[in-house]
C-alpha cells in the first residue's frame, strides 16, 4: 500500500514537474499589458509564467498579516480556475508558485511585482503594497479570472518586473447614503470594485436633509424617525452600529478607510425632524424628501447643539478605527457667518477631543482651521487657497471633474448637469498638481470622486455613473502625471471591457472608447 501510494504520488510530482517544464510558452511583453492605474515602471522579460493546477501560494511567515492577503489571493483566483492553490508558509523563497513577501516596494503601498517562469513574487514595505501587487496580478491575468465559474485558461502571464507605488496617499471615493439609502451588501460591493484599482478611501456620507442613516444609541430618533424615508418619499433605511463596524472591518481588509460624514450645521434636515430641541424655535421639522439644498440648520447658539454633536461624533469616533472624521460644512446657507465660523470652530475641537482628524468642504475655510484640519475642494478655488493659507491640506474632489452623478452628456438618463457634463475625457484629462494656480502637489492630500445620490437609487445606476469614471480618477490619483495620456489611456480602458462583464458592471459605454468586447 504504502508503496503504491509512493509511486502515485512520484508519478503526480513527475507529471506536473514534466508538464511545465514542457509547456509551450508565449512570448509575452509585459509593457504592453492594458493595467490601470498605469504603474510607475515596467520591465519585460519577453517569456511567460503560466498559473497552473498544482501551484500553491505561498506567503513569508515572518511577516504580519500576510497571510490574509494571500488567503484573498487565493479566494479571487479560485472560482474561475477551479483549482486547489492552497495557501503555505515559507520561511524563504519557493522555486515556482505565487510567493507574497515584504522588503521591497517604496512607502506603505509601494510594491515589486518579479514574474519569471517559474515564480510570481509580490514584494512590498508594508502589507498593503502586497494587496496592491496582487491587484496588478489580477489585471495581468486574462480578464476571465473574474468569472464566479471555472473557465478555460491557459492562465498565461507575462514575465518581467513591475515597481509602483502611489502619487498620492488619499485615493478616495464619496457614497452619498443619505439621499438614496445604500444597504450593506451594495457598500461591500462597492469596496470590492474600489479595491481592484488601488482606491483606499471610501467615505460615506451619512446625513443630510433627506435622512439619518447611522445608528447613535444616545440619540435614538435620529434613524427610528429620522432614517425612515428617503428622496421621493420611499423607505430609507439605516446601519445598525454593529452594521457599521462590519462594513469598516470589510473595508480594513481590503485596506480601505472608511471617513464618516456628518454633515453640519446645514444638511440638518432629518436631525431637526428628529429632535425639536436641535431647532432654534424648538419645533420639530418635517422630514423632507426632495431635492433642494440649503434650507436647514441646527441652532448654533444652543448649547443642547454641541451636546448632541459630541455624542454623534464620540460614537461614529470609537467605532471608527481611521484617522478622519468629516463634519461637512457645505451649504449652509441659512446659518449667518458670524454663526457659521464659531460654529465649525467648535465641531472642530470636538472631533480632536475624539482623537480624529477634520475633513470639511471647502466652505469651512473661512473659520479657524487646527493644524491637522482638511479643507475638501468641491466648488470654489478660493476657499481651498484660503485653507492652505491657514496651513491646512486640501483633498481634491471639483465637481466639474469627480462627481459622479454629473451626466456624460445630454443624452444621460440619470444625474444632473449643475456643475458639468463629465464625459469620460474631461474625467480623466486633468492634473490635481495643475488643475489651480495656488493649489500644489505639496498642498494636496489625494483625489475624491463623489457620487451624490439624488437622481441614483440603485446598484446598476450606481455603476452606470460610477464606472468608468472612477477607474480615471483612480489613476490620477496613483499614477505619475508624466505616465497620463488620455490617447493611451482610452485603449488601456476600452480592454477593462470584458473584465467589467466578467465582473457583472453596468457601465456608461462612450463612444470616446474604442470598447472591445
Ligand atoms: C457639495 O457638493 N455640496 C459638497
Amino acid at each position: 500500500m504504502k508503496t503504491t501510494l509512493f509511486i502515485l504520488s512520484m508519478m503526480i510530482i513527475g507529471g506536473s514537474a514534466i508538464f511545465s517544464s514542457c509547456q509551450q510558452r508565449t512570448k509575452k511583453d509585459l509593457t504592453k499589458e492594458p493595467l490601470i492605474p498605469v504603474p510607475a515602471s515596467v520591465t519585460a522579460t519577453n517569456s511567460s509564467f503560466v498559473l497552473d493546477e498544482g501551484a500553491m501560494i505561498y506567503f513569508d511567515e515572518s511577516s504580519k498579516d500576510l497571510k490574509a492577503v494571500a488567503e484573498q489571493l487565493a479566494i479571487l483566483l479560485r472560482p474561475a480556475t477551479g483549482y486547489k492553490l492552497e495557501v503555505v508558509p515559507a520561511t524563504a523563497a519557493p522555486s515556482e508558485g505565487i510567493y507574497l513577501t515584504t522588503g521591497a516596494g517604496e512607502g506603505d503601498e509601494g510594491y515589486e511585482l518579479t514574474i519569471t517562469e517559474d515564480l510570481v513574487t509580490i514584494s512590498g514595505a508594508a502589507p498593503a503594497g502586497v494587496f496592491y501587487g496582487v491587484q496588478t496580478l489580477r489585471q495581468l491575468l486574462p480578464p476571465s479570472i473574474e468569472a464566479s465559474s471555472v473557465q478555460q485558461g491557459p492562465w498565461e502571464i507575462a514575465t518581467g518586473t513591475i515597481k509602483d507605488s502611489p502619487e498620492y496617499n488619499y485615493r478616495g471615493m464619496m457614497l452619498d447614503v443619505a439621499r438614496h439609502f445604500f444597504g450593506v451588501d451594495d457598500v461591500k460591493r462597492l469596496i470590492d470594485l474600489l479595491a481592484i484599482y488601488k482606491i483606499n478611501h471610501l467615505h460615506l456620507h451619512l446625513s443630510d436633509d433627506q435622512g439619518w442613516r447611522i445608528e447613535i444609541k444616545s440619540w435614538p430618533k435620529l434613524t427610528a424617525h429620522g432614517g425612515k424615508l428617503e428622496v421621493g418619499g420611499t423607505e430609507g433605511g439605516f446601519y445598525t452600529q454593529e452594521q457599521y463596524k462590519d462594513i469598516v472591518k470589510y473595508a480594513a481588509d481590503r485596506f480601505i478607510t472608511i471617513v464618516p460624514e456628518i454633515d453640519m450645521p446645514g444638511h440638518t434636515n432629518a436631525a431637526l425632524a428628529s429632535y425639536a430641541e436641535l431647532n432654534c424655535d424648538n419645533k420639530a421639522r418635517e422630514l423632507y424628501t426632495g431635492t433642494k439644498v440649503g434650507f436647514s440648520t441646527l441652532c448654533t447658539d444652543k448649547e443642547v447643539v454641541y451636546k448632541f454633536i459630541d455624542d454623534v461624533v464620540r460614537e461614529i469616533s470609537e467605532m471608527t478605527p481611521g484617522p478622519y472624521f468629516h463634519i461637512g460644512g457645505d451649504e449652509s446657507h441659512v446659518t449667518p457667518m458670524e454663526d457659521y465660523i464659531p460654529f465649525i470652530e467648535r465641531a472642530q475641537d470636538i472631533v480632536a477631543k475624539y482623537g480624529k482628524k477634520v475633513i470639511g468642504w471647502d466652505e469651512i475655510a473661512h473659520a479657524g482651521l487646527k493644524p491637522n484640519t482638511i479643507v475638501q475642494y468641491w466648488a470654489k478655488a478660493e476657499n481651498a487657497i484660503r485653507g492652505i493659507e491657514k496651513g491646512a491640506k486640501v483633498l481634491i474632489s471639483p465637481a466639474t471633474k469627480t462627481y459622479l452623478d454629473m451626466q456624460y452628456d445630454s443624452t444621460t438618463h440619470l444625474g444632473l448637469h449643475w456643475a458639468a457634463y463629465v464625459e469620460v475625457d474631461s474625467a480623466y484629462m486633468w492634473d490635481p498638481a495643475t488643475l489651480e494656480k495656488g493649489i500644489t502637489k505639496d498642498d494636496i492630500i489625494g483625489v475624491e470622486s463623489a457620487l451624490w445620490t439624488e437622481t441614483i437609487t440603485n446598484m446598476e445606476e450606481l455603476e452606470y455613473m460610477v464606472f468608468p469614471r472612477l477607474v480615471g480618477h483612480a489613476e490620477i490619483g496613483w499614477s505619475p502625471a508624466g505616465k497620463r495620456n488620455w490617447d493611451e489611456y482610452k485603449v488601456r480602458l476600452s480592454k477593462q471591457a470584458p473584465r467589467f462583464k466578467a465582473l457583472g458592471i453596468d457601465y456608461y459605454k462612450s463612444k470616446l472608447v474604442p470598447w472591445i468586447e
